[in-house]
């Protein structure tokens, strides 16, 4: 996934460029380039690398004219080089394209381009457009990217300007995310609503094969036919701070930090008279009778915030669930009955999987309910209902509070279809709501236990591997565990359930390996007991997570980690941030680059 930007306007198009792309390389950042308009020519500056590179590049430059693109890149086809980074041009340079998603037929295009004479110099599907374009160019710039358009087959979000248009930027998308920032004499594009707001808060969101032609002071939408679009705006509410470090290291560690607050402001706004009010989904006794089978589906972190739903849907509302990567969904001709539940998690909104998998549910006559964080989003605007989470721009690639904030939404509607089946009573149905209403509070308890963890990390850090155990609600739970290390200290992590290690894979545990058990369990505390003794017998260092007052004996583990005590049902709300807290100091020990861990990209908008 990349991140692209473009701006039309009165001001010095290179720092807004740069200063919008700044905003977004958590979206990719192996190269970065812009493109703006300079005495009536088109130049391109771009670089192999992070951004950092490319500002040093562009120290002192400045355009003369006030229109341009920037790119920043999560490469799909080709290396990281600078013939591969964006922008990309037409032969004459004239033309130039900045792109984030998957032309899927870019070969077959090439190939006939290359007989209509184009020269290519990389290796990427986007070169492909710029030359397309050029190909359709005679004169009309809008004409030329709409047909262009009309032959990609796959995803885009596109940035196109001409220096024989100085006073045009164009934008196009389908299936990748793209945003128009509506300002007073200037006006821009971009991946993603942080690149924006510097300048306005006020936004368009295109619609799939969507293009928008803007002017400093005029933007026009169109369909792919051509015929112009009306649209609402929407009013940005977030302000730029969140989407800043405020002072802490890393934007992980902020947004771990801005857990409690989140998850208050996903949970409270919809707690009233002591119930909790979902109307914004619209799930009724009916759609409950229609559900035999709840299917959630989603991908990394979304999948494992599923996998904690399966449980505590199962448990409250005795509704079989079924959990899925959306890559596998997609692709296994599902079994879904018309008008029965589909629940998809995605913190972007834009995972072409998810997304993909969604648009297979909903063929086949699934009511959808997605539980999103971004604000118009393509899947939260395509699904039939919207739960959206309240956890402000996650910056960091790995995603912590977004997670924390999933499974309040999870619990909510666990707690809905328990009450619309009548699996639990009316005073059931309360206390359970009071104590997930008491969890938000509890999670700054819960922060302070990042000392301890630092202090642990400091002597594991060198770990190969490390295993994550639990039963029940802590082995689903210790799947989000195991990925958050691996993602950020690239150190080799797997989930286990305590269960199933005597049956082989404890013959990998020998003198010093890692092991972290989960153990809030009350019912199967015993046996995840037993099982750190098992792990213990053959070597193996344990660190503990479990409640204060009835969790593991302390003679039992190397390190226990206590939780104030809450309903079991509820721990994985609070056992999650110690564990997000365990995987940040390991990486921050090991020099990793946290918010930005190599190979990865926010949100992955291409298959
Ligand atoms: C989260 O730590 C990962 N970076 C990744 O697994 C992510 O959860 C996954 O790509 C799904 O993204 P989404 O929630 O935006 O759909």
């Amino acid at each position: 996934m990349c991140g692209i930007v473009g701006y039309i306007g009165g001001r010095d198009v290179v720092p807004v460029l740069l200063g919008g792309l700044s905003k977004l390389e958590y979206r990719g950042y192996d190269s970065a380039g812009i493109a703006v308009v300079k005495s009536g020519r088109l130049e391109i500056h771009k670089t192999k690398g992070r951004l950092s590179k490319l500002q040093d590049i562009l120290k002192g430059f400045a355009a003369s004219d006030t229109v341009g693109i920037g790119h920043t890149r999560w490469a799909t086809h080709g290396e990281p080089s600078y013939e591969n980074s964006h922008p990309h041009a037409n032969c004459a340079g004239d033309i130039a394209v900045v792109h984030n998603g998957i032309i899927e037929n870019y070969m077959k295009l090439k190939q006939w381009l290359i007989e209509q004479g184009a020269k290519f110099i990389s290796q990427t599907d986007t070169e492909v457009v710029a030359h397309l374009i050029n190909h359709f160019y005679v004169g009309d710039l809008l004409d030329a990217v709409t047909k262009a358009v009309a032959h990609l087959e796959g995803s885009y979000a596109l940035g196109v300007v001409s220096d024989k248009h100085p006073d045009t930027l164009i934008a196009a998308r389908k299936d990748s995310p793209l945003v128009v920032g509506i300002g007073d004499g200037e006006n821009l594009i971009a991946s993603d609503i942080p690149a924006l707001l510097e300048y306005t808060r006020d936004v368009y969101f295109l619609n799939d094969k969507e293009i928008a032609v803007l002017g400093k002071d005029a933007i026009t939408i169109y369909d792919e036919y051509g015929q112009t679009q009306q649209r609402e705006s929407y009013h940005v509410e977030w302000d730029v701070s969140q989407a800043e470090k405020g002072g802490y290291e890393h934007f992980m560690i902020k947004e771990i930090h801005e857990e409690p607050r989140v998850m208050a402001d996903t949970f409270f706004p919809r707690y009233r008279d002591g119930m909790i009010d979902l109307c914004e989904i619209g799930i009724d006794k009916q759609t409950v009778e229609n559900t035999k089978k709840i299917n959630i589906i989603a991908c990394g972190t979304a999948y494992h915030a599923g996998m904690v739903g399966k449980y505590i849907i199962e448990e409250l509302a005795r509704i079989p669930v079924e959990v899925e990567v959306a890559s596998e969904f997609r692709y296994r001709q599902p079994i879904i009955d018309p008008g029965q539940l589909v629940i998809i998690i995605s913190q972007s909104g834009e995972t072409a999987d998810t997304l993909a998998a969604m648009r297979e549910a909903k063929k086949r006559g699934a009511k959808i309910v997605a539980v999103v964080n971004v604000v118009g989003s393509t899947i939260s605007r395509e699904a039939d209902a919207v739960l959206y989470t309240h956890a402000g721009p996650e910056i960091a690639v790995a995603s912590t509070k977004a997670y924390n904030t999933q499974l309040m939404a999870i619990y909510m509607i666990a707690l809905e279809l328990a009450r619309l089946s009548d699996t639990i009573d009316a005073a059931e149905y309360t206390r359970l709501v009071i104590g997930l209403s008491s969890v938000p509070a509890l999670m700054n308890d819960i922060l302070k236990t990042k000392e301890q963890l630092q202090k642990f990390a400091c002597c594991n850090f060198s770990q190969s591997s490390v295993f994550f155990i639990g039963r029940g609600l802590d082995y689903v739970l210790s799947m989000e565990a195991s990925l958050k290390l691996k993602e950020i200290s690239y150190i080799h992590s797997e989930a286990y359930a305590a269960g199933e290690l005597k049956h082989g894979t404890i013959a990998l545990i020998e003198e010093g390996t890692l092991v972290v058990a989960i153990a809030t369990q009350q019912k199967l505390l015993e046996k995840t007991v037993s099982n750190i003794k098992e792990v213990k017998a053959r070597g193996a260092r344990v660190l503990a997570v479990c409640f204060e007052g009835c969790g593991v004996p302390d003679d039992v583990a190397d390190e226990t980690v206590y939780l104030p005590k809450v309903d079991d049902v509820f721990a994985p709300l609070l056992a999650v941030t110690p564990m997000q807290l365990f995987a940040y100091y390991m990486a921050v020990e090991k020099g990793c680059d946290v918010d930005k861990p190599r190979n990865l990209a926010k949100s992955v908008t291409v298959e």
